[in-house]
């Protein structure tokens, strides 16, 4: 089915085209953990993505295959099947598929009729890189998948220098463009006054909350905040690395945190994906990841992710949420904020997804990832 739909787009509200809230099509997402799609098991996986009911399986070579989750004969979830030798078969009446949606068998016809021809499954590109199950969830005739590899974080690809740890991954009950919009720099300060080393008010001079304010300070990756005391001086931000690379939002839905989790301990960088299963469900996936070329910091680096990170990033990720889900309808919020100066990331994140939108809305192609967008920070 082509998502060339040459129609003027209708508009939600200004600047927010109808469709945009299922998310942006024609980009890889990592829709699952390896562990969720256990190697030699033969039950398929049933999950939900850009609006559509999904499912996912291996073949007999134990890769990643996703598709629609309806049989092309009698519309029944696929999900519900088994997976033999490889491909889909149907509960029903025991159609089988493969990865690439072929129809493989008809259990009544011989093999390879014209039935099999008509009854085919709409399948996506799928590969598994990096603990996760992408799938480029579009339309790969009219937008063809780049190579995965050019579309994810660095660190990905180079496990000799890196580590990364995966953390479990998330549904909220929001709007993903209201997840997006949450990713801003400056909210950490207040939000996650709590949950954040950097806010203990007995390691800050006991400055106590109600004598907080925040200094915006305008850097190389985005707008920050900086919690101060009355008189102007920092209170112990200390949250992030100050020398820092590379955007802070890519496409289709890629956020990254640079962070120093306590003082000298090594900086990591935090990677989240939020994007839609529906237009009012986000999926939430995040990896934090570190530079690490050797055995000892390795070691150094799982134990910060242990002892300090993991506790933090569970505590941040459920404040993250409550907010998200706090803000309601994703109509209702934009139609009554009012947007301030340090709002200025927020705008031009919407921007960029809303011209991608509108760029393969128009058929004039897909807006890539920009090149080194997802390069490590820090
Ligand atoms: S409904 Fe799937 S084989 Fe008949
Ligand atoms: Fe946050």
């Amino acid at each position: 089915m082509s998502t060339l739909t040459l129609q003027p787009l209708q508009e939600l509200l200004p600047g927010l085209p109808a469709g945009l809230p299922e998310g942006l099509r024609n980009y890889w997402y990592p829709l699952l953990q390896s562990e969720e799609l256990p190697l030699g098991s033969d039950r398929p996986v049933a999950l939900r993505a850009l609006g559509e009911d999904l499912v996912a399986w291996r073949n007999a070579e134990g890769a990643p295959c996703v598709a629609i989750d309806r049989c092309p004969h009698r519309a029944i979830k696929l999900s519900v099947g088994r997976v033999l030798d490889g491909d889909l078969s149907c509960v029903l009446h025991g159609l089988r598929f493969d990865g690439a949606g072929r129809c493989s068998l008809i259990p009544w016809e011989p093999e390879r009729g014209p039935a099999h021809e008509r009854l085919c499954l709409q399948a996506y590109p799928a590969q598994e890189l990096g603990g996760y199950i992408w799938a480029y969830l579009g339309d790969a005739s009219a937008f063809p998948p780049p190579p995965l590899e050019s579309e994810v974080p660095q660190e990905l690809l180079q496990p000799q220098s890196f580590i990364w740890f995966r953390l479990p991954t998330q549904i909220w009950k929001a709007s993903w463009l209201i997840a997006i919009d949450g990713s801003d720099a400056y909210h950490a300060v207040v939000l996650h006054t709590a949950s954040q080393s950097a806010a203990d008010i007995a390691r800050q001079g006991g400055v106590p909350l109600q004598d907080r304010r925040i200094e915006i300070v305008r850097t190389s990756h985005g707008v920050r905040g900086v919690s101060v005391d009355l008189q102007g001086r920092p209170i112990g931000h200390g949250h992030f690395t100050s020398d820092v690379k590379g955007d802070r939002f890519a496409l289709p839905c890629v956020s990254t945190n640079p962070i120093v989790p306590a003082p000298g301990a090594p900086a990591y960088a935090s990677r989240l994906w939020q994007f839609p299963q529906d237009a009012q469900h986000t999926m939430v996936v995040r990896f934090i990841s570190f530079r690490a070329e050797n055995e000892a910091e390795r070691e150094r680096a799982t134990r910060t992710f242990h002892e300090v990170a993991r506790a933090r990033l569970d505590k941040v990720a459920e404040e993250d949420a409550w907010a998200a889900e706090a803000q309601g309808d994703l109509l209702e919020s934009r139609r009554h904020e009012h947007l301030l100066a340090p709002d200025e990331d927020v705008v031009k994140v919407r921007r960029l997804i809303t011209r991608a939108f509108v760029q393969q809305h128009s058929g004039d192609g897909r807006l890539a990832v920009s090149p080194g967008a997802l390069d490590f920070p820090c």
